[in-house]
């Protein structure tokens, strides 16, 4: 019987040297995750699944040529006797060793290499957003000209932790053919089904306990008139929020301090219609809220869903917010990027942004077009004299078109409702609403002060001649509605189609 040392085989000499880099890209990434301290999903990616996969393709590798080796032997009608024992006297072992050196210096610096490579390139935000570029045009466009500009897209989608980010990289597979086979939907379906809970996410950077007091926040508003009068209105927003040292509760940000919990059952798909709410206390008493004239959610079938209330039922959009045209022509003339010396410029411009275009470019011929023929018929002398001002208007709703509508993608503020108010959709209003009541009878407050005091308020653009009142103002409506606003909802009237 002849002894042979196994690493005679060159398939030896490549499965060992994949086995030893695998394993060194595993040592170095794990590494950087330790001492990095922060988390991050592409990276455990890389550690956990690539590099492994490659520990054990080396391995693969080797056991076949074991298998090899055996069989070739037999087929010889030769009996030998295989150990792993080092040979030096034996040139092909030799020539083998060296193979299996140099292999393996070789593919540790290029796996180590591309391994960091790749991870730090899944991991950027352009390849999140660019890479499908017309399918996340909509939220990679918003997500530049949000508050969260900076914020790298996997800290909201993915979050730290193995599981969810292997679960992000079979549901980025499933993506990748919907591109590439044209099958995704437009829109992008929303609100994201296993879009991570707020806990593990947003309060990684927003520390729940530590809100902040009130807000002071501005509105003015250009009325659809000849003059495009303004009206502003001042709210000092009760954002409230936890206090550690005197544990006081108070303000918005009540829902999610202490050990309360608010669970819902939407109606929709799109979580705008509520009808059923539980309260739970931080003392353990459960309250529930539900709209007498309709019957309480059944919890026997699958489908209805029990959402539990975190930071994105209201900051739904904290970094894709696709602007209604009547707030971004509001905020334009207010910083006189459109002048509101073109008349009726607010209504013909809520009217060309709102309308129907097939695509990006009709849109781009024709907002122009509509506005430089409005005033050449309406207002001649403007056309001739306002003709800076005219092209300013138009640069500027164009701007306004292509940061906030992607017909290619059915998006946009329609699509895509903003949950933090109750002006343009019901927002708050979709429980504070006055309707749904719990056992006693009592309903969820909907008084204007529970959420803000109305400081200022008035037709005009200067502080000064605004009626203020730092106590507290009634509010007034700048159309006169009676008392309708105090009946209705907001939502009711200020329609897309009524331009808010
Ligand atoms: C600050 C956190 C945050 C960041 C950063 C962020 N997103 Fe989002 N994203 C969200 C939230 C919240 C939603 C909506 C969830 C819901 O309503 O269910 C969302 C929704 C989406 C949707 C679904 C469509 C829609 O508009 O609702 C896509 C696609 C998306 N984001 C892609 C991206 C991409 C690409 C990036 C990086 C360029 C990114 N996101 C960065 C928080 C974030
Ligand atoms: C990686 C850290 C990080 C994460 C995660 C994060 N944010 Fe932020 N957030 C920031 C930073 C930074 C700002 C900007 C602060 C500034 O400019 O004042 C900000 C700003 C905000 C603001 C204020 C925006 C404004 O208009 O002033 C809100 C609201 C907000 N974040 C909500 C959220 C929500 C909701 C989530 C979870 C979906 C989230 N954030 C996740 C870092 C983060
Ligand atoms: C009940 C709805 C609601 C919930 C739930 C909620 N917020 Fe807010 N949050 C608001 C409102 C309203 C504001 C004020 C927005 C404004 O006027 O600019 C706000 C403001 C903020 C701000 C900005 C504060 C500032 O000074 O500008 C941050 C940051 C923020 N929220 C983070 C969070 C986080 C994180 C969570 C989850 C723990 C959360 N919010 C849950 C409604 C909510
Ligand atoms: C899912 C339902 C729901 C939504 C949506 C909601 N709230 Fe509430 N809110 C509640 C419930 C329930 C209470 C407690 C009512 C009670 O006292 O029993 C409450 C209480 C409050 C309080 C009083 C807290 C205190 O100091 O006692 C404020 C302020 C408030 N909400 C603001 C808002 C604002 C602003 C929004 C929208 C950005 C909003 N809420 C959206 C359910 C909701
Ligand atoms: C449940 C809380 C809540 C109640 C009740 C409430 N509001 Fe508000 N309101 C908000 C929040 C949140 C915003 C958004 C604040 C911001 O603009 O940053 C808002 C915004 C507004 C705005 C500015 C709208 C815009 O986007 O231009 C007006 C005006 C307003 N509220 C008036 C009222 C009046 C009048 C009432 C009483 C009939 C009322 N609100 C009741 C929470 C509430
Ligand atoms: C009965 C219908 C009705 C109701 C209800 C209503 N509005 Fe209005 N609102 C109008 C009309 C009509 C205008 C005038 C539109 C214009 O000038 O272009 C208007 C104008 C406004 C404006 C001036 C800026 C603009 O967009 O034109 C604000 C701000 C406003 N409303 C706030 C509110 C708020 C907040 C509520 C809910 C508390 C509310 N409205 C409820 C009918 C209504």
């Amino acid at each position: 019987m002849k002894k042979r040392t196994l690493f005679r085989h060159p398939l030896a000499a490549v499965g060992g040297a994949l086995f030893l880099a695998g394993g060194a890209l595993f040592v170095v990434l794990l590494l950087i995750d330790l001492t990095t301290g922060t988390d991050n999903p592409y990276r455990s990616l890389v550690t956990f699944v690539i590099a492994p996969s490659i520990v054990t393709a080396g391995f693969l590798l080797f056991l076949a040529s074991i298998y090899l080796q055996v069989r070739s032997a037999r087929k010889r009608g030769e009996r030998v006797r295989f150990n792993l024992s080092i040979d030096p006297s034996d040139p092909t072992y030799l020539r083998n060793l060296w193979l299996f050196l140099g292999l393996s210096a070789g593919l540790i610096i290029l796996v180590i290499y591309s391994g960091t490579r790749a991870y730090e390139a899944t991991d950027s935000v352009a390849f999140c957003g660019e890479t499908c570029h017309v399918v996340m045009e909509p939220q990679s466009v918003t997500y530049h000209n949000s508050p969260h500009a900076r914020v790298p897209c996997v800290e909201c989608h993915i979050g730290p932790g193995a599981s969810f980010y292997v679960r992000s990289k079979f549901d980025g597979i499933r993506q990748l053919f919907a591109t590439a086979l044209n099958t995704y939907s437009r829109p992008i379906e929303t609100p994201v089904e296993n879009l991570r809970p707020a806990q593990e996410t947003c309060e990684g950077c927003h520390w729940p306990k530590q809100f902040y007091g009130d807000k002071l926040v501005a509105h003015t508003y250009y009325r659809t008139d000849e003059d495009n009068s303004p009206w502003t209105t001042k709210l000092l927003v009760k954002i409230g929020g936890g206090n550690p040292r005197t544990g006081v509760e108070e303000g918005i940000h009540w829902h999610m301090i202490g050990s309360k919990q608010i669970d819902y059952v939407p109606s929709d798909q799109k979580r705008q219609e509520i009808r059923w709410l539980r309260l739970i206390k931080s003392d353990g008493d459960t309250i529930v809220y539900r709209d007498p004239d309709v019957d309480p959610p059944d919890f026997d079938d699958p489908e209805t869903e029990l959402r539990r209330f975190d930071c994105m039922d209201c900051h739904n959009r904290p970094s894709h917010s696709f602007l209604p045209p009547a707030k971004a022509l509001n905020l334009a003339l207010s910083t006189r990027n459109i002048s509101p010396e073109l008349k009726y410029i607010r209504e013909v411009g809520l009217e060309v942004l709102n309308s129907e275009y097939v695509d990006r470019e009709q849109a781009n011929e024709a907002i122009p077009k509509a506005i430089h023929e409005y005033y050449q018929e309406n207002y001649p002398e403007l056309a001739e004299n306002a003709q800076p001002e005219i092209e300013q208007a138009i640069t500027t709703l164009l701007k306004i078109y292509n940061e906030n509508f992607f017909p290619e993608m059915k998006t946009d503020y329609r699509e895509r409702e903003n949950n933090l108010s109750h002006f343009v959709n019901d927002g708050c209003f979709r429980c504070h609403d006055g309707i749904m009541e719990n056992d006693h009878g009592e309903t969820i407050s909907n008084a204007c002060s529970t959420c803000h005091l109305i400081v200022s308020q008035g037709p005009s653009e200067n502080l000064e001649e605004l009626e203020s009142d730092l106590g507290g103002l009634t509010f007034k409506h700048p159309e006169d509605i009676d008392e309708a606003w105090t009946e209705m909802k907001c939502t009711e009237c200020h329609t897309p189609e009524s331009g808010y």
